[in-house]
């Protein structure tokens, strides 16, 4: 008899690192997948980079959806993730994460009598305005299994009326393949020149810096993006902290195009402060493993962070990650010029605290989500 068809969904760029610690491990327990790429990401940078260099397959299908308001982006993911399933009929979807895509293709899913699992289950950050949190809550409500990172995450999803057995606390796919892929990242100078490969005079003006450490800061959330006084004061920090430590700040489309909108592309040429676009995986996880800081609003880097115990201030009032500020290297500063300001000059004065790697973040955590999605088959 053919084995039962996992059907393994990705749409943005914080999807591909999870699948490609998946994909094989389900392979691997002899399951049958098949590769749906919703396209909510869709630049070579946020996509097709992330691709090759974690060797993920190419998708099954691809279905093209892009960028539109949530409810656009939404709404055309589920008439286009409808036929697939149809066509399909896989034994489960599998989602990962919390963006669009994550919820679309569960729900889509779940009302065609699909059932769904549901990779980094339970986080909360208890703040309704991120749509991410919106995505989340709905996604395990309907998921079949709801496989968790943190031990937290079990008491949020007991206290919003999930079965226990439901749920399987396995570890932290994000660092299945972090230590898979450590030894091939670029040293930091590697990286940052493959950063500024299209700007050849900040090439030039980067191999003469003297180098003595440097930070890396990352910038996406609408919340910190979208309105213009709060991105002109985490911008103006940044370039502050750059004239005692270089910055290197890898930019998501979105921050470029608000900057842009916003009149604030004089920071893009601040001398110390290396503003480029999407790092590869590659080049992010040389970069964040040499630095002294990093200073993110991204889930993923709080996360790599404390795998890597380099220190990190996270530039959001909460995170759905408390484990990363509980025993990792993050600190929560929020998006206030001065707190930020202070947190970075204490790390740079005391060096951070150190974290400790949170209980099974091992390497393995896709081998067991496979082997409990291969006995519920
Ligand atoms: C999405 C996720 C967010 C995640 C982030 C990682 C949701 C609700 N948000 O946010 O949780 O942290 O991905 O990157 O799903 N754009 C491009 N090229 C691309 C993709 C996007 O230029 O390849 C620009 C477009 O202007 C687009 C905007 O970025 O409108 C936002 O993209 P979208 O996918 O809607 O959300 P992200 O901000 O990327």
């Amino acid at each position: 008899m053919a084995s039962p068809l996992i059907l393994c969904v990705v749409g943005a760029r914080p999807n591909f690192m999870k699948m490609a610690a998946i994909l094989p491990a389900l392979r691997e327990a002899g399951l049958a997948t098949a590769l749906i790429h919703t396209g909510q990401h869709y630049d070579f940078a946020m996509n097709q980079s992330f691709f090759q260099q974690l060797a993920l397959p190419l998708p099954d299908e691809d279905l093209g959806v892009g960028s539109g308001s949530h409810a656009v982006q939404t709404a055309e993911i589920m008439k286009r993730f409808e036929p697939v399933l149809t066509q399909r009929r896989p034994a489960l979807t599998l989602v990962v994460g919390d963006v669009n895509s994550t919820l679309a293709c569960a729900l889509t899913s779940v009302k065609m009598g699909i059932p769904t699992a549901h990779v980094e289950a339970g986080l909360r950050s208890f703040d309704r305005s991120m749509p991410e949190e919106i995505n989340r809550l709905l996604t395990d409500q309907i998921a079949a299994l709801l496989f968790t990172t943190e031990r937290q995450a079990a008491l949020h999803l007991a206290r919003e009326g999930i079965d226990a057995t439901q749920v399987h606390f396995v570890g932290n796919v994000m660092i299945d393949t972090l230590r898979r892929l450590l030894p091939s990242a670029p040293i930091p100078a590697e990286a940052l020149r493959r950063l500024l490969r299209d700007t050849p005079d900040q090439a030039e003006a980067a191999v003469e810096t003297p180098w003595r450490g440097y930070g890396v800061a990352t910038l996406h959330r609408p919340s910190n993006v979208d309105d213009p006084s709060v991105l002109r004061g985490l911008l103006e920090v940044l370039a502050e902290l750059a004239q005692r430590l270089p910055i290197i700040a890898p930019l998501h489309p979105r921050t470029r195009k608000r900057m842009e909108a916003h009149g604030l592309e004089h920071f893009f040429s601040v001398p110390g402060l290396w503003i480029t676009g999407p790092a590869g995986y590659l080049e992010m996880l040389g970069l964040l493993a040499g630095a002294k800081l990093a200073l993110t609003d991204s889930g993923g880097v709080q996360e790599e962070t404390t795998a890597l115990g380099t220190p990190c201030l996270t530039l959001r009032p909460n995170t759905e990650r408390p484990v990363t500020v509980d025993e990792g290297t993050n600190t929560l500063v929020g998006s206030d010029p001065q707190r930020v300001r202070a947190a970075a000059e204490e790390i740079l004065l005391s060096g951070g605290k150190a974290g400790r790697i949170p209980e099974l973040w091992d390497g393995q955590a896709a081998p067991r989500i496979a082997q409990v999605i291969r006995d519920w088959v």
